[in-house]
């Protein structure tokens, strides 16, 4: 049995639907800080198959336990946790509590049942302004906000997890710019109020809700000025989560996978790609930078796919078709 934790969210619930439809036994726990149970009632639709929920925080440690009590659980895939940098920056301690404590008690609850298969969700922002691209798996690492620490500490913690007992079998998985969704339009990303990211930001201006994107600064050293990144579609960063899960069912160690596409896109590059694929026009202006962006981020996904088998498949117009039409069906 398969816990996902966070699995309501945006990344779990593309990758409870893989996992759902390989006829794998998952359970999903999510305290629904960030997501909606409808969402469970769309994965059902989705698959026609219904998995077991518990609406648990992790904070809640005895919670958790009667999770492991009552389910035979050999592995866990660890999505839960708060995203926004921002409000990292603002609240850094409800970061670390939730994000940290929250791993911790889990660790805790998985060594006591033996349970010792974990597949972690970190992210790309571990690598903090290091500037040579693409970025291995060996690039240096930094933070430059709270969101950040909380991943390199969890990974770290993993690290000495594994060296404390070799029995376990874990990933760390360095997502890159996950945007696009399910292609029945059902399961999406789709924040409350303004969003912060880019995809987001763009549905919301073409449906409307905003009157037009701001693009932060348009003199980075880069193909025509805009801030670059490597876009993965959800769809292909739920892959990624089954094959991890391929791997380490029956292997033991810790590894550390860049999932990304290994292609940088500009900001009006994906506004371009937008437009194309959606035949719609997208209302922007260029504006200042944003404080703490860097010009160029992408992967060097080599290691995924070597070790993984793993390879994106998806392209920058198929992502922004798929990001809209969750909107679309939304209106
Ligand atoms: P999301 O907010 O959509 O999903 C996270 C889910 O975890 C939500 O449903 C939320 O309700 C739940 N949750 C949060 N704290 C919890 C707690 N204490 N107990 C139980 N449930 C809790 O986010 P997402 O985009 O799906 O991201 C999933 C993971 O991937 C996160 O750890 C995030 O930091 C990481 N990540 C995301 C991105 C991205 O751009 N989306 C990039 C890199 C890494
Ligand atoms: N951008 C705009 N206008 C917007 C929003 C974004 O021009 O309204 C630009 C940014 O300047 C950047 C690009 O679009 O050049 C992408 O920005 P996002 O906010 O979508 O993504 P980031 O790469 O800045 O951040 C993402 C995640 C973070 C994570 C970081 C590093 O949101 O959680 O990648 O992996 F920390």
């Amino acid at each position: 049995m398969i816990l996902i934790t966070g699995g309501l969210g945006y990344i779990g619930s593309h990758t409870v639907v893989k996992l759902l439809e390989q006829n794998k036994e998952i359970i999903i726990l999510d305290n629904l800080y960030n997501s909606k149970i409808e969402v469970l009632d769309n994965i059902v639709k989705i698959t026609n198959k219904k998995p077991k929920f518990y609406q648990t925080d992790l904070l809640d440690i005895n919670g958790l336990e009667e999770i492991f009590q009552q389910n035979h659980i050999d592995c866990v895939i660890h999505f839960a946790g708060l995203k926004a940098v921002g409000e990292s920056v603002a609240e850094p301690l409800k970061y670390f509590n939730n994000n940290i404590t929250g791993t911790i008690n889990l660790l805790i609850t998985m060594q006591k049942y033996n349970c010792k298969k974990i597949i972690f969700s970190s992210s790309a922002t571990v690598y903090g302004t290091a500037e040579t691209m693409p970025l291995d798996e060996n690039s240096p690492l930094g933070v430059t906000n709270p969101y950040g620490r909380t991943k390199l500490v969890i990974e770290e913690m993993l690290n000495d997890l594994y060296e404390s007992d070799n029995e376990f079998g874990i990933v760390l998985l360095r997502y890159f710019n996950p945007i696009g969704a399910h292609k029945s339009g059902l399961i999406g990303e789709n924040p409350n109020g303004i969003p912060n990211n880019l995809m987001p930001y763009i549905c919301k201006v073409a449906k409307g809700e905003l009157p037009q994107l701001n693009v932060f600064g348009n003199d980075y050293d880069t193909v025509d000025g805009t801030g670059v990144r490597d876009y993965i579609h959800v769809e292909d960063l739920a892959e990624g989560h089954v094959l991890s899960y391929n791997k380490i069912k029956s292997t033991k160690g810790i590894y550390t996978y860049n999932l990304g596409t290994g292609n940088g896109y500009s900001v009006l590059q994906v506004i371009n790609a937008f437009e194309r694929a959606n035949n719609l026009k997208i209302n922007y202006k260029i504006v200042d930078r944003r404080p703490g962006d860097v010009a160029t981020v992408y992967a060097d996904t080599n290691k995924a796919e070597d070790e993984l088998g793993f390879k994106a498949i998806y392209g920058i117009e198929d992502m922004c078709r798929d990001s809209w039409n969750v909107h679309k069906i939304d209106s």
